[in-house]
């Protein structure tokens, strides 16, 4: 359907033709080697961005956390978590399965991040019987959490407890864009309270597959290594590096866009707009399935939570008369 209004994901944005002629003339190498000189400057402009040493160029979100939390925790210590957190939601347990690290969680109000809950929950590194909690993930935007911002303060108090405890801190920053320009705080601010921090590419965006790992050059060097040994060494990457240097110039300043698409679409959905920080509007109390279903049969796609649940995510591939689609079409089914 040539008229699509796809609000699954922001994920589902196809490169533009800007990006596309970017990838085309990016010069490249073998970057096993090093020798990739795209993937090598996006590498030191996003680790000077987020204010840290060095960085690596990753196929995946879920590459990026799962080697960035294993940069900080040892086989059988434990990782410490929000229980929606993506790290434990959506990445197929392979904190356990590929890593042998141990995840906890603590339930949380939509994902918001509570420090003193999550510190008051971690197990000494110096007790014999206990599994060490040797890191703890955090997640702005909070995907689970229908896009919500993680206040500043919550993340400066976690990260000055951290130093005096001896415990990581990882950031899952798939989303830390959108964070960062809902809430005004800049990027570096962010990357400066986490020990790793994973940023990806491919979600609002817009690039068709990338996420950066941040961290100091010593981890850096040895995320290289587990990249390779997990299979995501890759070549003259080059041509995806350069859909990310494009994104970082032309899809970034215009994130706030999608912002003001969300808050738009709730006001039209009769939804509360206290929910919608960045880009992610959710319906409750909704018959899922059906809505679904007939919202596709007239050409606009919504995300199934639950089943009385939808959410509808804004990004670069809907305007603003999508979103007044969208509205109708959705808020006919729902009856708002
Ligand atoms: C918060 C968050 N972290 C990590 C990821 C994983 O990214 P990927 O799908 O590139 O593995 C996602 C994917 O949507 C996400 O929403």
């Amino acid at each position: 359907m040539a008229d699509l209004v796809d609000l699954r994901s922001d994920t589902v944005t196809r490169p533009t033709p800007g990006m596309r002629r970017a990838m085309a003339d990016a010069e490249v190498g073998d970057d096993v080697y090093g020798e990739d000189p795209t993937v090598t400057a996006l590498e030191e402009r996003v680790a000077a961005l987020f204010g840290h040493e060095a960085a690596l160029f990753v196929p995946s979100g879920t590459m990026g956390n799962q080697i960035g939390m294993r940069l900080v925790c040892e086989p059988g210590q434990e990782v410490l978590c929000d229980a929606d957190a993506h790290v434990v939601t959506y990445e197929m347990g392979a904190a356990a399965a590929v890593f042998g690290i141990s995840t906890r969680t603590v339930v949380s109000d939509r994902g918001l991040l509570d420090a003193r809950a999550l510190i008051a929950q971690v197990r000494p590194r110096d007790d014999w019987h206990l599994t060490a909690t040797a890191a703890i993930a955090v997640e702005n935007t909070h995907n689970r959490g229908f896009g919500r911002v993680q206040p500043l303060g919550e993340l400066q108090a976690l990260w000055e407890w951290s130093r005096g405890a001896g415990v990581a801190v990882h950031l899952d920053g798939a989303r830390i864009w959108n964070a960062s320009v809902a809430s005004g705080v800049d990027l570096a601010t962010y990357g400066r309270l986490a020990d790793t921090a994973s940023v990806c590419f491919s979600k609002g965006l817009g690039t068709p597959v990338g996420s950066v790992l941040v961290s100091s050059a010593e981890r850096i060097a040895t995320a290289r290594l587990w990249r390779k040994r997990l299979g995501g060494g890759m070549r003259q990457v080059g041509v995806l590096a350069a859909a990310c240097t494009y994104a970082l110039e032309h899809h970034l300043p215009r994130l706030g866009e999608d912002h003001e698409h969300a808050r738009l679409l709730a006001e039209l959905l009769g939804v509360d707009p206290a929910t919608v920080e960045t880009n992610m509007v959710v319906v409750d109390d909704v018959a899922a399935p059906m809505v679904a279903e007939a919202a596709k049969a007239e050409g606009v796609l919504v995300g199934q939570v639950s089943a009385r649940r939808i959410r509808l995510v804004t990004h670069l591939d809907v305007d603003r008369a999508g979103i007044e689609r969208a509205a109708k079409v959705v808020g006919g089914l729902v009856g708002r």
